[in-house]
């Protein structure tokens, strides 16, 4: 019989292999017909300290004996006490009170309803929120409003609201800082920015300079318009550094977390913001909150795992391991010399590139194709469109690393043939 799951991202029609996965360990994925995957991509940029890290699964076991699942309006648990306190540590220093939700998608959406309810608890409603060329903040409408419009939301578009976009910096971003000032010019001003900190992920792994991102921040500081930085994907190390925002020396007026916030264990999300726009919304007056919930807000299974996460960057040498993979994956991309591969790019422990496409947009025949050869080839890797991207667990070894570049450089080979 068929299987009745309806899966994200899937075409059924092609009538694609789906394989059964019955166990992970580190980077690997074990299947029920006995094949292992190395997991190349994090399982959709979650896993960190790769698949069922014992001390994540342990303090998830350990939750599960005590409390389960709590309403968390006007409710509290410790391990979303501890969980926002050591949040709070970590983050930027302007950033000090936590709200709870369950993925990246409604973190962003809960930034962006923070945004605009601070500018009407102010006395000064502002709508217009700018965006990034290229961005992508998740698949719910207002994540898809602030994100790129293409094919995956054709359908929607009616449904999405206007944004003010800014060009993707290219060079030395110049056009892109201008295009800031003008739209912060214009009467009345923006509410909000929203950017991915130097790297686009689902628009391509497309990497931009530490300066374009402090001259936007600046301008949002100095124009009084809020600043959100989606941390949802270079968050807990992917960049290099614990937040890709540190790079720049950035503090954001609100931050998104999520994915690796559990080390990729279990769903969890965060939306840090700073005592202003916690001030505005605190009065006397109950139609000045935050009407945001969602019934699994601040689980506390899932807290408990992120505390774990946390104890595991505070107690394990994590950005030494980090470090180490950053030089690991540069070497190998640096090994990858073919006609076929170009734009071969790199920050911190993320690798992208392209394969020279005769198609050319993200329908075409290559992204089935090569995610088809590399599954074959034991490899957990999707392409998006011919974009080839290497965002492995830091606890990946050698040989499933250097696997990882073997099947790619296998894959321009056997297309060139
Ligand atoms: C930068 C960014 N923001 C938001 C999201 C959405 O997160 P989720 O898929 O957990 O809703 C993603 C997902 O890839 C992302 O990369």
């Amino acid at each position: 019989m068929s299987s009745p799951v309806w899966h994200p991202f899937t075409q059924h029609g092609l009538g694609e292999d789906i394989p059964l996965i019955e166990r992970a360990e580190g980077a690997a994925l074990h299947a029920a017909d006995g094949r292992r995957y190395v997991d190349a991509i994090s399982s959709w940029w979650v896993t960190t300290h790769g698949h069922c890290n014992p001390r994540i699964m342990a303090a998830i076991r350990a939750q599960t004996e005590k409390l389960d699942q709590l309403i968390f309006a006007g409710w509290t648990h410790e391990p979303a006490e501890t969980l926002a306190r050591a949040l709070v540590d970590i983050t930027p220093a302007a950033l000090d009170h936590v709200f709870f939700s369950d993925s990246g998608s409604t973190s962003v959406e809960v930034a962006l309803k923070m945004a605009l309810g601070t500018w009407l608890n102010r006395g000064e409603p502002r709508h217009r929120i700018v965006v990034m060329e290229h961005s992508y903040h998740g698949d719910t409408i207002g994540a898809m409003s602030v994100g790129e419009r293409g094919v995956y939301n054709r359908a929607y578009q009616p449904l999405l609201f206007d944004v003010d976009t800014l060009p993707f910096p290219v060079g030395d971003g110049d056009r892109t800082i201008a295009a800031l000032e003008a739209i912060c010019a214009q009467s009345p001003p923006p509410a909000a920015l929203i950017v991915e900190p130097l790297i686009l992920g689902a628009g391509g792994m497309l990497i931009y300079p530490p300066h374009v991102l402090k001259a936007l921040r600046d301008i949002c500081a100095r124009e009084g318009v809020l600043f959100i930085a989606d941390e949802v994907m270079t968050g807990w190390g992917r960049t290099g550094m614990l937040f890709a925002c540190q790079h720049a020396g950035v503090e954001p007026d609100l931050m998104c977390l999520s994915k690796g916030l559990t080390g990729g264990a279990i769903p969890l999300a965060v939306t840090l913001a700073t005592r202003d726009i916690f001030n505005a919304h605190l009065s006397q007056d109950r139609a000045r909150m935050f009407f945001h919930s969602s019934s699994y807000t601040a689980n506390p299974i899932a807290c408990a795992a992120a505390n774990a996460n946390i104890a595991i960057w505070q107690e394990e040498p994590v950005l030494d391991r980090i470090g180490a993979l950053v030089h690991r994956q540069a070497r190998q991309l640096d090994r990858l010399d073919h006609p076929l591969i170009v734009g071969k790019r790199q920050l911190g422990t993320i690798t992208a590139m392209e394969f020279v496409d005769p198609y050319g947009d993200y329908l075409s025949a290559m992204a089935p194709m090569l995610g088809r050869f590399f599954r074959d080839n034991g490899l957990l890797l999707r392409p998006m469109g011919n974009t080839v991207y290497v965002m492995p667990p830091y606890c990946i070894d050698d040989n499933d690393l250097g696997a990882i570049y073997d099947a790619i450089l296998a894959a321009a080979l056997e297309m060139a043939a």
